[in-house]
């Protein structure tokens, strides 16, 4: 016999059964986020006209104040801040417009926003990156546009974006690490700020679903975790932009295991639970396969990262 935790629920239903929890966890949101102001984190002062209309100075490498690996970085960050009218439209038409669940999705499009905004006005002003060469990715980008793996399921999208707003913490938090120039550095940590708080928010709401539902929270935390990419994976030039944030510790396997994925699954015990029904028994266990998998992955990556710098150190 289904019981009230095992029985399938639909999406309308999870949207009206989390709506309470919603409202909590935006009230606790918006008690703990505190307003900041972009321009503030932009050192204006060493803004200069470009070539083009202006007739000013072309852009050019030596210029930039960045590391290499942190122009990089700070690139797919901010490519991947720029496809928020994409996710905007993801998350309204999911989780809607309107009550609790409208307010959040409206604030949280509001405080991503400032993201953008923020990295964009640092690169153009310090002249860390090329413009021309960003502005043509920005387009390329947004006009393929975004569409998540998940945006067919209330449930597979609350567990992508708690995963998704750490990931994005973390490599927002490293970039500043590894950029080489303080008030990037300061600026990521601030924006890292913000995101840690969304993934709070994200992360107590499949708690709750957890306890409403846990067979299916949990299947659909499985299958949010053994196919994750990164928003950013269908940016031009992707593939090559990840290998170098991997090798420089910017975010890779090793980061996403550690310090994403078994954070989030330790808060919400997703290994004590007891009472699963099989199909949740089945998930779990999945779960766990996959966990041993990518052990082995970022035990090798972690070799042969330090195998790399170790051939670079001699070589220099
Ligand atoms: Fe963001
Ligand atoms: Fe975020």
């Amino acid at each position: 016999m289904p019981t009230a935790k095992t029985v399938h629920r639909t999406d309308a239903e999870l949207l009206l059964d989390l709506e309470e929890v919603v409202e909590r966890e935006l009230n606790r949101h918006l008690g703990a986020a505190k307003e900041w102001f972009p321009h503030e984190y932009v050192p204006f002062g060493l803004g200069r006209d470009f070539d083009g209309v202006l007739g000013g100075e072309t852009w050019s490498e030596e210029q930039s104040q960045v590391t290499k690996v942190g122009q990089v970085a700070l690139v797919v960050n901010l490519l991947t801040e720029d496809n928020l009218p994409s996710y905007h439209h993801e998350i309204a038409t999911l989780f809607g417009r309107d009550g609790a669940w409208g307010t959040w999705v409206h604030r949280w499009t509001a405080e991503e926003g400032r993201h953008g905004a923020a990295i964009r006005d640092y690169l153009l002003t310090t002249r860390a990156t090329d413009p021309i060469a960003l502005e043509r990715l920005r387009m390329e980008h947004m006009e393929s546009g975004f569409r998540s793996d998940t945006d067919e399921s209330v449930l597979h999208s609350i567990a992508y974006v708690a995963f998704q707003e750490l990931a994005t913490r973390e490599s927002h938090r490293n970039t500043g690490k590894v950029a080489g120039e303080p008030v990037a550095e300061m600026l990521l940590t601030r924006i890292a700020t913000d995101e840690n708080l969304h993934m709070v928010f994200y992360r107590n709401l499949l708690g709750a679903s957890i306890e409403l539902t846990p067979d299916q929270t949990i299947e659909a935390v499985t299958e949010v975790v053994t196919g994750f990419r990164m928003p950013g994976h269908g940016m031009p030039g992707f593939e090559r932009a990840a290998a170098q944030m991997a090798v420089g510790g910017v975010y890779n396997i090793r980061i996403h295991l550690d310090d994403v994925l078994m954070p989030v699954l330790r808060y919400l015990k997703v290994f004590d639970l007891s009472g699963l029904g099989p199909k949740g028994e089945r998930a779990r266990e999945e779960l766990a396969t996959h966990l041993e998998d990518l052990r082995v992955q970022a035990t090798r990556f972690d070799e042969r990262r330090a195998a790399l710098a170790a051939r670079q150190a001699s070589r220099t």
